[in-house]
């Protein structure tokens, strides 16, 4: 599409299910602030619909729904510049995903890695909603017409399946309604590893709290969980190839790159030669005066949930602004018959 007649707009979500981390903050939420503001319109997302695709308990999905709305806007994300919303107050995303459900086919989902992880040997047990999963979230990107959205890696099968479903939609009604949204996929360079296992991602599903930072932790527990931080004997290289095959290395010096701003070339210049004795607790250092502002920002935000509830709900009538003219052309171009004025 050379000219292309959609709005620059950026969509992104994120599911409530607790513990927002390091990874969280370092791979997404700082490229969500970044591009708040900037040449786009930005809407994100607390996807509490795809949260019960597995069971949740439903005080704590309300709960980790405000903890999530509270850890972005403690990052950075600031809702008079964004709209942010919970999926479920905007009910037009539900409305699109059945229409891309009779869009979708079952060949195409069946293919969807994500799904297939998480059901597991036992998939004829899994929610229908867990199968449609990936047509819910293209819903959520096109019901704005979104045209970029920032995902990590482990997202890109899901924005293809959004891309196809735009293109057959628009095939099989012979309109070019839904635009060919770009997936932004967020670098390696800050993708945040397990403190315990430089190979595997922090994650809020490891077992063992000591492998990741949470963003509510306080200075002590950093700190602790900092010095615990599996490491190997050598000392710090001064360039960045010293560190191939160093996974833990690399990790805690991508870590202390991303927190102070500076590449991993100028860490290491200034960090050559140091053993991890030494770097340790610098680390440690930046990492508390970074994220303490954050986590005590959020402690705030929590005890005043009634505030939480009014900025999603401030967000979810701006959000509707957008959603119901597209639905409505959605509901046109398919054929439904649109109330008139009685
Ligand atoms: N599936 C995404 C995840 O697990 C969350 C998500 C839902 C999302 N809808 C979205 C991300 C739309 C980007 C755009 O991380």
């Amino acid at each position: 599409m050379s000219q292309d007649p959609f709005t620059p707009r950026v969509f992104s979500g994120a599911q409530p299910s607790g513990n927002l981390h390091l990874g969280n903050y370092l791979g997404a939420l700082r490229n969500w602030v970044g591009m708040q503001g900037s040449d786009y319109e930005t809407v994100y997302c607390m996807v509490d619909l795809h949260a019960i695709t597995v069971w949740q308990d439903p005080a704590e999905l309300r709960q980790a729904t405000r903890e999530l709305c509270a850890g972005y806007i403690a990052s950075g994300l600031d809702p008079e510049k964004s709209i942010l919303i919970n999926q479920s107050q905007v009910p037009e995303h539900a409305q699109l995903a059945w229409i891309f459900n009779c869009v979708a086919r079952m060949g195409w989902m069946k293919r969807m890695t994500q799904f297939k992880d998480k059901a597991g040997k036992n998939a004829e047990n899994a929610s229908l909603g867990l199968f449609g999963y990936p047509a819910l979230m293209a819903a959520d990107i096109l019901i704005y017409h979104a045209t970029h959205v920032p995902v990590g890696e482990d997202q890109k099968q899901h924005l293809e399946l959004t891309r196809d479903i735009a293109a057959k939609f628009n095939h099989d009604y012979g309109v070019a309604f839904f635009p060919m949204t770009e997936p932004v996929i967020e670098g390696a360079a800050t993708r945040v590893m397990s403190l315990r296992d430089g190979s595997k991602k922090m994650s809020k599903s490891d077992p063992s709290d000591m492998s990741r930072i949470n963003m509510t932790d306080d200075a002590d527990t950093i700190a602790k969980k900092i010095r615990k931080a599996k490491t190997d004997p050598e000392a710090l290289p001064s360039e960045p190839e010293g560190l191939d095959d160093r996974p833990e290395a690399c990790n805690l010096v991508n870590i202390y790159a991303a927190l102070s701003d500076q590449s991993v070339d100028q860490v290491l210049s200034e960090m050559g030669g140091k053993q991890f004795g030494e770097f340790k607790p610098l680390l440690a250092d930046l990492a508390v005066a970074k994220l303490s502002p954050i986590s005590s920002e959020m402690a705030r935000l929590m005890a005043d949930p009634a505030e939480i509830d009014l900025i999603l709900s401030r967000g979810a009538q701006r959000a509707r602004e957008i959603t119901r003219p597209i639905l409505r052309q959605t509901y046109d171009i398919v054929g439904m018959v649109a109330p008139v004025e009685i």
